[in-house]
């Protein structure tokens, strides 16, 4: 019986990790994003960087102001005055002021909602795209990107990464040179090492914003397994004493 207690303990548990990596990460050669959702601060930091270096063209059209309060651990005050700078009301949900007319006739492309993006492109695809924008004159918004080939988003971060260019290999005749490797070649605001973790916050909180039911249903998780062996435990207990008397009886 104990045996079969641990066992079925054992099976709760690795059931319960087995479906705790919800995102799958895709793409191959991507390097690992990372990311925690249950580091709140992370979390806190990656708002942040969205709302000043994001929202000008992209919404969350999923995720009220109000919503992110409670999640991130912030006061209604602090989300209002630190990331809510469209003037939309608490309880309304994060809309980027971009006109897309506009958006088109700039970029070629309208900037698309980000609510889903980490559950659609994967966390290491969000976290490589924005390590790998490099200035290139021949494109449009003068930016190109090896995780994402002629996007037409210009780097958003480059104050804090620096100017990033292409080291290119010898071209094939009659094919464009590939990228072999980036550089930094004007140093941001930020050392590489710390780019690499504000843009882990960011994708972080990405992953966050595409399920915020997966911070809750982690912890209630949690407390279900932690009832599960706590009855078990009790019945455990309860057959013990039905088959003393039987025992006694004979
Ligand atoms: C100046 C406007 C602008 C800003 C600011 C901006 N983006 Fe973009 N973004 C775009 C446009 C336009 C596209 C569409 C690119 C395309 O499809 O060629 C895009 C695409 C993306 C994509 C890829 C979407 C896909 O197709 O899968 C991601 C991810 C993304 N942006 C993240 C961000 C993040 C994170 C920030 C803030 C650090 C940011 N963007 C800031 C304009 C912007």
């Amino acid at each position: 019986m104990i045996k079969r207690t641990i066992s079925s303990i054992a099976l709760a548990l690795g059931l319960a990790v087995a479906t705790i990596p919800a995102l799958a990460s895709e793409g191959e050669g991507l390097a690992p994003a990372g990311t925690n959702i249950r580091d709140q601060a992370s979390l806190q930091r990656g708002a942040k960087l969205f709302f000043n270096y994001c929202v000008g063209c992209h919404s969350l059209k999923y995720v009220r102001y109000s919503r992110l309060a409670s999640d991130l651990g912030l006061s209604e005050e602090e989300v209002m005055t630190n990331l809510n700078f469209t003037g939309a009301k608490f309880g309304e949900p994060v809309i980027s002021h971009m006109p897309a007319d506009d958006a088109k006739t700039w970029f070629g492309k309208d900037p698309p909602d980000l609510s889903l993006e980490a559950r659609a492109k994967g966390v290491d695809f969000i976290f490589n795209y924005l390590n790998s924008f490099y200035l290139d004159p021949t494109r449009p918004v003068g930016w190109n990107n090896t995780v994402f080939p002629n996007a037409s988003m210009p780097n958003p971060l480059w104050e804090l990464q620096g100017l990033q260019t292409a080291v290119h290999g010898e071209a094939a005749p009659g094919q464009e040179a590939v990228v072999e490797k980036l550089q930094i070649s004007t140093p941001g605001r930020m050392s590489p090492e710390e780019f690499r973790g504000a843009t882990r916050d960011l994708t972080a909180f990405l992953e966050y914003a595409a399920e915020p039911a997966a911070l809750e249903r982690q912890s209630i998780g949690v407390w279900v397994i932690l009832f599960l062996a706590g009855l078990t435990f009790l019945l455990y207990l309860l057959k013990h004493e039905y088959w003393k008397d039987v025992h006694e009886s004979h």
